[in-house]
């Protein structure tokens, strides 16, 4: 029997959705039952477990997963919490679920700096890394403890200030809060047990992570294609974002023209297009990029 590569992935929340969209343009098709905890991948020997993103760091550490996508926050709160002998390591960040975590107060609240935090109890699931950012600060206050709804404890008079996750803002807006300060920024990274695979999971796991890699710098990148004059190769290549050796091809009939051909690992706007032109390009054309592999 195969050893197989067992991936954890957030079931339902914020994770979730791009945990799924990542695994999927790497080639996985994942049958996501609604209440199973496994999905089996065919074309991989691979598993992906369905958890709560909480426990993901904990299955990884224990062997019950061996690798898994969480959020930088939660992982880094697992190792404050739980010891750096956790036998879990970052592998690499994957550019999706960027948050900050925050501390934020009642909409009234006259904040300045840290300092206005002195002596308030602050109501945190990150009990970790508030406390860690409070001591860089100088700041006596008090975390307490909360396992969700966070949001609500100044409302009910439990704490004074929360320290909570904001991605869009929209909760705390809901609760009659506004953000004060960033204590930790954050996205989704990728981490593995720190124990040896067997030879034969390592070689999955090479595989998989060539193509995360490839997933994510194709993520922006683009296929650039444009006739210029043969004049302008030196500036327009230095203009264009993200491109090494771009390719150059002679116009038929047209000796003092080119047509350029470049990929660029960054996003291009508008606002580049119209500086090529001035740069004397013209019949621009940018190509969404599906897959690439170096
Ligand atoms: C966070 C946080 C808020 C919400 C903020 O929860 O606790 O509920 O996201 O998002 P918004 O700024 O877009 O309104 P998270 O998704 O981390 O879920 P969990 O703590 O329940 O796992
Ligand atoms: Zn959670």
């Amino acid at each position: 029997m195969t050893d197989r590569l067992r991936i954890a992935i957030q079931k339902s929340g914020r994770l979730s959705d791009g945990s799924f969209e990542l695994l999927k343009n790497c080639g996985l098709k994942i049958s996501r039952g609604k209440d199973r905890l496994y999905g089996r991948v065919k074309e991989m020997p691979i598993d992906v477990m369905l958890l709560r993103d909480d426990d993901i760091p904990e299955f990884v550490a224990d062997d019950a997963c061996d690798i898994g996508i969480i959020g930088e926050n939660v992982f880094e709160e697992a190792l404050l919490v739980d010891g750096h002998d956790a036998p879990a390591e970052r592998v690499m960040p994957l550019g999706f679920a960027r948050c900050k975590l925050m501390i934020a107060g009642p909409k009234e609240w006259d904040y300045e700096n840290a300092n206005g935090l002195a002596g308030k109890r602050i109501a945190t699931s990150y009990p970790g890394l508030t406390g860690a950012w409070l001591e860089r600060e100088g700041v006596k206050a008090r975390p307490v403890m909360m396992k969700g709804s966070v949001e609500v404890a100044p409302r009910l008079k439990v704490a004074d200030a929360v320290c909570d996750i904001v991605s869009t803002g929209a909760t705390l807006d809901a609760n009659g809060l506004k953000p004060l300060a960033t204590v930790f920024e954050s996205e989704a990274v990728l981490i593995r047990n720190r124990n040896a695979f067997s030879s034969e999971k390592q070689a999955i796991f090479d595989a998989l992570l060539k193509r995360i890699d490839g997933v994510i710098t194709s993520r922006d990148a683009k296929y650039v294609m444009m006739n210029a004059p043969r004049a302008a190769i030196g500036a327009i290549t230095e203009y264009l974002p993200g491109v090494d050796a771009p390719t150059v091809l002679d116009l038929a009939g047209q000796p003092d023209k080119v047509a350029i051909h470049a990929v660029c690992r960054e996003s291009v706007f508008w606002g580049q297009l119209e500086e090529l032109k001035k740069l004397g390009a013209s019949a621009i054309l940018v190509l969404p990029i599906e897959k690439m592999m170096a």
